[in-house]
């Protein structure tokens, strides 16, 4: 299965595709991800993509393009992959056809987190990350561990430098610019699925297994 997770920050598409890609082996892609490793490398595009994502700006479109290509070609090697966070803009839709036509893999599917902008703000505010294996927590919907620690490899949790109140917004609005041309773009490809963000993370991943089951058909 190859699929495509949209959505504004605070859907669920982290959670979401960590858990699913665990269901079937499938391999995880988030550019979040990718690049909060560069900036912890201290490498030189670690150096230049911390700029843009501490003012919630997007990345330029080539780094994320470079990280997302040499990324795609180790997918050959697994049942499938989640692209969760990109494609972000039309660009990058774009960029990732002309990569998957290269490497001949098609797309499978687009699911769209729909979520309203309230729940994206709660989400953000109360989403704690565990500093070594990179699980999300909520402090009410899916609280860690009761000492505080994370409830899979007891390590410590943190802030993410980008879920501050004016980067939030900021985040919102540059997924308000982008979004609809991408979701019209994978609508005309007939690919896209919405699934609702609000709902439970136990819900959603119900949602989501019964539209991989039925997709594996
Ligand atoms: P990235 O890390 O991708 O952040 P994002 O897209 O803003 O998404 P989030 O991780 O905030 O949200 P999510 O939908 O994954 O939700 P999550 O599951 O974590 O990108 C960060 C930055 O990197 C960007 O701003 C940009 O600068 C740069 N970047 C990344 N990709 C790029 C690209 N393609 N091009 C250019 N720049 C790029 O959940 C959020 C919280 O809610 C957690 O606390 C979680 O525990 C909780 N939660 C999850 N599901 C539920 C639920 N159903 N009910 C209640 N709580 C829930």
């Amino acid at each position: 299965m190859r699929a495509i997770f949209l959505g504004p920050p605070g859907a669920g598409k982290g959670t979401q595709a960590q858990r699913i890609s665990e269901a079937y082996q499938l391999m995880h892609i988030s550019t979040g991800d990718l690049l909060r490793g560069t900036i912890k490398d201290n490498s030189e595009l670690g150096r230049k993509a911390r700029v843009y994502m501490e003012r919630g700006e997007l990345v330029p479109d080539e780094l994320v393009t470079a990280l997302v290509r040499e990324r795609l070609r180790a997918a050959r090697r697994h049942r499938g992959f989640i692209l969760d966070g990109y494609p972000r803009n039309q660009a990058q839709a774009l960029a990732l056809d002309e990569i998957l036509a290269e490497e001949e893999i098609p797309l499978d599917l687009v699911v769209h987190f729909e979520t309203p902008v309230e729940v994206v703000r709660d989400r953000l505010m109360g989403r704690r990350v565990c500093s070594s294996c990179g699980t999300n927590f909520h402090l009410k919907a899916l609280p860690p561990s009761p000492n505080g620690r994370c409830s899979r490899c007891g390590g410590e949790l943190m802030i993410r430098p980008d879920d501050q109140d004016q980067t939030v917004e900021q985040r919102i609005r540059v997924y308000e610019d982008f979004a609809r041309p991408l979701v019209k773009f994978y609508r005309k490809k007939d690919l896209l699925h919405k699934v609702s963000g609000a709902q439970t993370a136990g819900d959603q991943y119900a949602e989501l297994k019964r539209l991989f089951e039925r997709k594996a058909k």
